[in-house]
């Protein structure tokens, strides 16, 4: 069978066998990429339009108890001026983004010990408090089942927790021992227990990733059924441990995200600030592909530079909540329209409202 038709049968069935993901992520050929990202895009289409949903992305602090090998602010990265907002600045940051129109504020950071539950929980309920419709995602790596669920009833509602790869082997050639591959597919099962719209997902030519590893991770989300998925190719960063490793290829992650449209009609799936920064126009192709949010950075402009997870990462113009016009002209210019509506997993909500 060609490998057309397998993309065909994924569009219809939105499942394949283990070796017809894997001749879809091998194949590497220019036109399956392009028949593919067009179905995957009539797949998005069906579900939503031509809208793209804006999340703001405020970037909450880069102190990280972690060391994993690829991350910029990894803990043993000492070339990195730390900072932490406080709960203020966090609620400045989602009061300007509310003023420009987003209804959903993205928290993420590092692991950051001084950002324990309760202190989370707070900052969660005061957003909560003064934004009664907004959507309120974190982003804040690892903690217990019970802080969760105190996130969740100060106001959270969805999650994103990225399970880097379904491997184990993998996982420990991407983290120090002090990790727990266990702990993190614990994490995201409780977090879907608790009822979060929930996030997974990987970076795309992660070193020592192999073919088979991606599709263990397809095989992982088919079970796991995440309402996101955040996908962006490796990008090296200078002072990490995985410095001098090449970076994920625009076109594997493009597959990738089609193949999850078309597992996925109605998952919210981002075209990643490390897809805007591999290559030109990475941002449209990625909506191009079926990728249907995009999340400008609202964090204090002064701060950006210093959440540096990998080289070179895009966080001012289209990538930033002040140049959200030009973000609205580069949709329109692919024939997409930028929707502040809150875009909730499987509410049809937004088609009313635009
Ligand atoms: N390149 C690309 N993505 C990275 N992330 C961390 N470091 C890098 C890197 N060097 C991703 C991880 C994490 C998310 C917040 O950013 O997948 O889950």
């Amino acid at each position: 069978m060609e490998t057309k038709e397998l993309a065909d049968i994924l569009q219809r069935e939105r499942k394949l066998s283990p070796d017809g993901y894997k001749r879809l992520v091998t194949a590497r050929d220019a036109q399956l990429l392009d028949h593919i990202n067009a179905l995957a895009r009539e797949t998005a289409q069906a579900n939503y339009g031509n809208a793209v949903f804006v999340r703001g992305l405020v970037e909450v602090s880069n102190y990280c108890r972690n060391n994993c090998y690829y991350c910029g602010i990894r803990r043993g990265n000492c070339n990195v001026e730390r900072y932490r907002l406080s709960k203020e600045e966090i609620l400045e940051s989602c009061r300007l983004g509310d003023k420009l129109g987003f209804r959903t504020f993205v928290l993420q950071g590092g692991e950051d010990a001084a950002m324990n539950e309760d202190v989370v929980a707070g900052i969660v309920e005061a957003i909560r408090a003064e934004f009664p419709d907004s959507a309120i995602t974190l982003s804040l790596g690892e903690y217990s089942r019970g802080a969760y669920q105190k996130f969740f009833d100060a106001g959270a509602n969805r999650y994103l927790l990225r399970h880097e790869t379904a491997n184990r082997e993998h996982y420990g050639k991407l983290h120090p021992a002090s990790m727990s591959f266990d702990h993190r597919m614990e994490s995201l099962r409780a977090l879907k227990d608790i009822g979060y719209q929930t996030g997974t997902g990987i970076m795309v030519g992660s070193p020592r990733q192999t073919a088979d590893n991606i599709v263990e991770d397809i095989l992982f989300m088919e079970g796991f059924q995440p309402e996101m998925i955040g996908i962006g190719p490796y990008l090296p960063q200078h002072d990490t441990p995985f410095a001098g490793e090449q970076a994920g290829s625009l076109e594997d992650t493009l597959m990738l995200i089609s193949i999850f449209r078309l597992m996925f009609p109605k998952a919210l799936i981002p075209s990643t600030t490390s897809l805007a920064t591999v290559a030109p126009e990475g941002r449209e192709r990625g909506i191009l592909a079926g990728a249907n949010v995009v999340m400008p950075n609202l964090s204090p402009p002064e701060n950006r530079a210093k959440y540096a997870l990998y080289d070179n990462k895009k966080a001012f113009g289209a990538e930033a909540a002040e140049g959200l016009r030009g973000l609205e002209e580069q949709m329109e210019r692919i024939g997409y329209r930028v929707s502040y509506s809150r875009g909730d997993f499987g509410n049809e909500k937004w088609k009313m409202e635009n």
